[in-house]
């Protein structure tokens, strides 16, 4: 006969089982262990009722009521919380592909610009550093805009607060100080205090003379400042890529001739370009080339300025007139981008909106 002790291990039995189920379908197998119709464990125990004395078999059937009722409320219960908490689908499915991990995006303005310099260091050209502070020397007045010289107020210019002198900047083989520590100048010039953020790269045409003899071939892309307003074609600060080719013979067709190659390596045919005559103080006779994309409309856009290096900057540099001729060009890295990606706004470029810069090649 069934005793109170054997009820009381079958329960906990039933416990055991039920906290160790993690899934409905679990809870289900252990229903069927104690209550299934055959071979339930608790089931089995009402056959057995039949034979007890009537005493015993009220008192003993009472406590397998409760038994099965308690265990029944616990199997309703857990059945219930897991199947809350019970996952769609299979926990893992390995054989999903898997998430690509987010990496960084190049600039489309840094991409344009190891472009250009990569263009330009298979030509045999060297990429120059330099400095975004400059003095009046090297700004304006060695390229032949003195004091006075009307020309300056083409470009509004940032100036710094107070004069400063640069420390040692780290200099690589190939590359020129921007103070005391490159190559020494050529004839006794001292560094100069910066006084202004330079307007233009074509400081460094006279930085790298200043340093080195003819032949000279070479590029410097970096950021140049002016005192303009934030609008769709214009940013206080911007890149330029200045060139500067100076030797023995220097013509202007092999100007126009550098300026074409390099536009339709970087366009291809689908671009018209166009020269028009233009006037710099550094270079004479001077140029601004125009780009034009049929496919966009007929609005030319100018991209570049260019010219036959002026007789008189050769002379601020120390190089015979008579002897050397060289030509020039400074483009603007923004502009060569808004036409070559389609972006109609200049200020795009500098609000960082990942969304706009993922969509450029890498
Ligand atoms: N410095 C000019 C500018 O900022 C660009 C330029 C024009 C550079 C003619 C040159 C040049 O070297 O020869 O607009």
């Amino acid at each position: 006969m069934v005793d109170e002790a054997q009820l009381d291990g079958l329960k906990q039995q039933f416990q055991a089982d039920l906290a160790s189920t993690t899934s409905p379908k679990a809870v289900q197998a252990v229903r069927d262990k104690f209550l299934g119709r055959k071979g339930g464990l608790v089931t089995g125990l009402y056959a057995g009722l039949g034979t007890a004395a009537p005493e015993a078999r009220r008192e003993i059937g009472r406590l397998l009521n409760t038994l099965k009722t308690e265990i029944e409320g616990a199997l309703d219960a857990r059945q219930a919380a897991l199947a809350t908490t019970a996952p769609a689908g299979p926990r893992l499915d390995p054989t999903l592909p898997g998430r690509p991990a987010i990496i960084g995006h190049v600039h489309p303005l840094t991409y344009l610009r190891t472009r250009i310099e990569a263009y330009f260091a298979a030509a045999g050209y060297e990429i120059l550093d330099g400095p975004e502070t400059e003095d009046d020397y090297h700004n304006f007045e060695a390229l032949n805009l003195p004091p006075e010289h009307p020309a300056r107020d083409m470009q509004d210019t940032l100036y710094l607060e107070k004069p400063w002198t640069r420390a040692v900047f780290p200099v690589g083989a190939d590359r020129i100080a921007p103070g005391p520590g490159g190559p020494a100048p050529r004839a006794g010039r001292a560094e100069r205090p910066a006084t202004l953020l330079r307007t233009h790269t074509s400081a460094m045409q006279i930085r790298y003379m200043e340093r080195h003899e003819p032949p000279v071939r070479i590029i410097c892309p970096g950021r140049v400042y002016r005192r303009d307003n934030l609008d769709q074609t214009h940013t206080p600060m911007f890149q330029q890529v200045e060139g500067l080719v100076v030797g023995e013979g220097v013509t202007m067709a092999q100007l126009k001739g550098t300026i074409v190659a390099f536009l339709r390596e970087l366009f291809g045919a689908r671009i018209d370009i166009t020269f028009r005559p233009s006037f710099f103080p550094y270079t004479e006779p001077s140029a601004d080339v125009f780009l034009r994309d049929p496919a966009r409309g007929p609005k030319w856009l100018e991209v570049l300025g260019c010219g036959m290096v002026n007789p008189a900057v050769f002379e601020a540099v120390g190089y015979d007139p008579e002897r050397y001729t060289g030509f020039a060009f400074g483009m603007g890295i923004e502009r060569l981008a808004m036409l070559l990606f389609g972006v109609d706004d200049i200020r795009q470029f500098y609000e960082n909106d990942v969304r706009f810069l993922e969509q450029f090649p890498q």
